[in-house]
């Protein structure tokens, strides 16, 4: 089954290393592409996105963007708004990440604002999900998914031709080391999936998995049925390991 693999850079590289990266490996990438079924995406930070484009362009892997505006334009400093993305090469865009909910104050209702600024756009919007330590541990996961889905449900109404991802990263996963058992992630899904059909959603969204994905847990990931394609943040920004990755799913 073709995956969809997406490497989020989150801030790990300066705008000089982002590029130097994308030019060494532009090569590899293009090959990397050719011998593998499944669909590779780079998400750098905003200021390499354009650049990185400009290399990346003809070696078949796709562009997106780590965050975008819940606004379409206007008096809203420091934000990026989802046309310009898509005007500098983008066509997906992480929605929602803990970190952008934890350090940008970012709430359920914004999340759902942001991936219609990107479905308007003609991005695939990879909205992320996913509960934090204290609240797995009081078993309240479901309760936390369903609140944070609500809002971005109602939108995609609107909008269900349109490809929508959502990314399920359980914050006590990312960077850690430590992933789900696979029944505790299967019944996840299934519960995601479930608030989709219950709305009267007929199209199920594309499910990826994110937290601590690398070449050791990929294997038992790859187990669960319902994944179909993964978040990888520090693993995606070394090329060796991303190829490993690749070459495991
Ligand atoms: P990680 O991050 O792969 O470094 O755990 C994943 C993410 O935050 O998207």
């Amino acid at each position: 089954m073709p995956y969809l693999i997406v490497g989020n850079w989150k801030m790990y590289f300066t705008y000089a290393q982002a590029v130097a990266w994308a030019r060494q490996h532009q090569e590899d990438l293009q090959s990397l592409v050719r011998e593998t079924e499944h669909k590779l995406v780079l998400c750098p930070s905003y200021e390499a996105i354009s650049d990185i484009y400009k290399i990346i362009k003809t070696t078949g892997v796709a562009i997106g963007g780590q965050d975008c505006a819940p606004h379409d334009r206007g008096a809203y400093t420091g934000q990026v708004s989802a046309t310009s993305l898509k005007q500098i090469g983008c066509s997906y865009c992480i929605i929602g990440h803990s970190e952008t909910r934890l350090y940008q104050h970012v709430d359920n209702k914004m999340v759902a604002h942001a991936a219609e600024q990107a479905l308007k756009n003609g991005l695939t919007p990879i909205v992320c999900v996913g509960e934090h330590k204290d609240q797995y541990e009081a078993k309240e996961t479901f309760h936390v998914i369903a609140e944070q889905l609500a809002p971005v449900l109602l939108m995609y109404k609107n909008y269900e031709g349109e490809r929508l991802c959502i990314a399920y990263e359980p914050v006590w996963a990312i960077g850690t080391g430590k992933v789900p058992h696979n029944t505790y992630l299967h019944d996840v899904y299934e519960f995601i999936k479930s608030l989709f059909t219950e709305v009267g959603l007929q199209r199920t969204p594309l499910l990826l998995y994110g937290g601590s994905v690398d070449p050791q847990t990929i294997e038992q990931l790859c187990k669960v049925p319902q994944i179909e394609g993964f978040l990888i943040g520090r693993a995606s920004t070394d090329f060796k390991t991303l190829k490993k990755i690749v070459k495991l799913v």
